[in-house]
């Protein structure tokens, strides 16, 4: 599937402002980031919507707690989320606080409607209401008698309320969430969202009384009473664009696509389509629903206590750094853990060595080999037609991948282009090449792939790591220029550009504080006691220590003996799109022949080492007991590259 169609209009949750921004409302807002970036980039009409949740209990509350008023209270905290998203670089084209009179305003006139629709009555309702949630919880959903978010017992109301008649609508939703499979995705909450509409939907209680509550936008046909939050919020979607038949609501809300994680996915599956089937607003188009976020320990984690602090990481590593970790880190729909030891470990392994080295040989090469100035090609070989041939590999990748809000996948695919130039700069070895005089063409051919590679990979990047792509646009010589999709097309850069050394984008980090995966010697030399170590095993590691060790599936494509050394095997291995040569001990076990398509494990994320004069790159795995040697291979089967857990 491509990205056909031309507009696009994507919202984030409106966060509640009794809380300032932290990692979650990052992680929902930089995703939509990426997205509209990327969609501008393929060339679509963009319409990116964040803003404020602001009435309800929770802010009334809030702000008494803090000595303010609730607007005061308000005004601050939504500055503070405005200001997070500018310091970031969200890209938002509008920010929405329901407290505003253009989303009153609106909020009021569905409720007419509704109200002269005959969709709202009035009537009495006694049930249990956790304050936290702001809602009703029949008996089944609560846990133990206690609301399962929050842990606290509900408190017994009994009040006369408006209802919202949401179970008329029950038989139509299930309808629809099955004619239209991609709905609500990924699938999983689909599922969920049909599993609860298998029992029968209740009205849905939609305001609050004055008496209780003030902080709310008044019920347009009752001064009593206000609306109740959800059904004030979820509004937000509809009135940053106004009614319909004006300008950007027919423009874009025929396009919209919502993006929350999993906690909301109650009002945005069930409340909300009901609401605008009730008043005759056309469905959005998509729900698309991420996991949460926890944290983990570690050992430099000691200090991140809460989700507060791990925002702050972004600006202690960087903003591109903290982007790329939060999006390689989850799989869309998921959980995912969140530690600073993971950040940093992918930050030095990605972003300073994949990413970070590519861009600073590469230029340096420009620098030393060409005086700077990018050389005419000659014609390409074999080398180049894989770099080009990778490139459209990942390009097609991102696509699709975008196209599920699969980040992790799109930047997985766009590091196997990484790898692929740098595996480019290893055979090519223009550094042997400069030696030669007679070889001036094939070093000029390499050195012009390098500089289109890196232009095309600033291509590929610009919607996930903005700040980066521009550096990287600099250095080439094309900063300030706009940048589209249809830019990767290969053969944009001129022949005479002139190009600079790059600093480095990505410094590493040191830790100071390498994770041991053997356990340490004593001065000694014998091996210390580790804490937690029982007799006869292996010292414990922690699972972020296990985590950094990158096991993959791999097939073996071809083997043949070593000359000169009679345990060592040349295997030629698949991992992914990637084809690498290993050097493993186990001649003494396997005929080179019968390993041929085998599926083994290899550590894939090994330093390479030299062997016999050979580069191994990754280790095979196989158990051992005396004389007897086993390799790992996979009882079912799996495509090479398929991660080893
Ligand atoms: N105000 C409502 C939403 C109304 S939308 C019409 C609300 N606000 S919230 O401040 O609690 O934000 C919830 C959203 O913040 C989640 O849906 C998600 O986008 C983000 N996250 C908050 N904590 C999170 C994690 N720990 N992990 C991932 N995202 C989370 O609900």
């Amino acid at each position: 599937m491509s990205l056909s169609s031309r507009t696009f209009y994507l919202t984030t949750p409106i966060y509640y402002v009794n809380a300032v921004p932290h990692l979650g409302h990052a992680y929902t807002t930089l995703i939509a980031d990426t997205m509209c970036r990327y969609r501008r980039l393929a060339g679509d009409r963009v319409h990116f919507l964040t803003g404020t949740d602001e009435h309800g209990d929770k802010i009334a509350q809030a702000a008494a707690k803090a000595g303010e008023t609730p607007q005061a209270y308000a005004d601050r905290i939504a500055g503070a989320f405005r200001d997070t998203w500018r310091r970031l670089g969200i890209s938002n084209d509008d920010f929405l606080r329901t407290t505003e009179p253009r989303h009153q305003a609106i909020v009021q006139a569905i409720l007419q409607k509704l109200h002269d629709a005959g969709e709202i009555y009035f009537g009495e309702y006694g049930g249990n209401y956790c304050y936290g949630c702001e809602r009703f919880y029949t008996d089944k959903e609560l846990v133990d008698g206690k609301c399962p978010d929050h842990q606290t017992p509900p408190t017994f109301i009994k009040e006369q309320n408006y209802f919202f008649r949401m179970s008329r609508h029950q038989e139509w939703l299930v309808q629809h969430i099955e004619a239209h499979p991609d709905f609500i995705r990924p699938e999983r909450y689909r599922n969920e969202v049909l599993a609860f509409l298998r029992d029968p939907l209740e009205d849905l209680c939609i305001s609050r009384p004055k008496s209780r509550l003030q902080w709310g936008i008044p019920l347009p046909f009752d001064e009593s009473y206000v609306t109740y939050v959800w059904f004030d919020a979820l509004i937000n979607y509809v009135s940053a664009l106004g009614l319909p038949r004006s300008e950007p609501f027919e423009t874009f809300w025929p396009h919209a696509q919502h993006l929350i994680a999993k906690d909301i996915l109650k009002p945005h599956g069930i409340y909300w389509p009901t609401m605008l089937k009730a008043a005759g607003l056309p469905l959005y188009r998509h729900l698309n629903v991420h996991g949460y976020w926890s944290l983990a320990g570690g050992k430099m984690s000691k200090s991140i206590g809460n989700v507060v602090e791990a925002l702050a990481l972004a600006d202690k590593y960087g903003h591109d750094a903290f982007r790329y970790f939060l999006m390689r880190e989850m799989t869309f729909g998921l959980d995912a853990n969140f530690s600073e030891d993971a950040f940093v470990a992918r930050l030095n392994a990605d972003l300073a060595n994949d990413l970070g080295n590519l861009v600073s040989r590469a230029t340096t090469m420009m620098v030393n080999f060409a005086g700077s100035v990018v050389p005419g090609p000659g014609a390409p070989s074999v080398e180049e037609s894989e770099v080009r041939a990778a490139l459209e590999k990942a390009r097609a990748e991102v696509d699709d991948a975008m196209e599920e809000f699969a980040f992790q996948r799109a930047l997985i695919a766009i590091w196997e282009f990484v790898g692929a130039v740098n595996r480019y700069v290893d055979t090519t070895a223009p550094w042997v090449l400069a030696k030669d005089p007679a070889k001036r063409g094939r070093l000029d051919t390499v050195l012009y792939t390098l500089a289109e590679a890196l232009r095309c990979l600033s291509v590929l990047l610009a919607a996930f790591l903005p700040k980066t792509t521009e550096q990287i646009r600099e250095i080439l010589g094309l900063g300030g220029f706009p940048i589209r999709l249809a830019d990767l097309a290969w053969g944009a850069v001129k022949p005479g550009i002139t190009v600079q050394k790059a600093p480095a984008l990505f410094p590493r980090i040191e830790t100071g504080n390498p994770l041991p995966l053997t356990p340490p010697l004593s001065p000694k030399g014998e091996r210390m006691k580790v804490r937690g170590e029982r007799q006869g095993e292996g010292a414990r590691i922690t699972i972020e220590e296990f985590s950094r060790i990158d096991l993959r599936v791999g097939e073996v494509v071809a083997a043949e003996k070593v000359e000169k050394a009679k345990r060592l095997l040349k295997l030629t291995v698949k991992v992914g799109a990637e084809v690498r040569t290993l050097v493993a001990g186990i001649a003494e076990y396997y005929a080179p022949a019968d390993l041929i398509g085998k599926k083994v494990v290899v550590v894939a994320n090994l330093e390479p080492a030299t062997l016999m004069g050979m580069e191994s790159d990754g280790m095979v795995l196989a158990a051992s007991e005396g004389q007897d040697l086993a390799l790992i291979v996979l009882d079912r089967d799996l495509p090479p590259g398929a991660k080893v857990k």
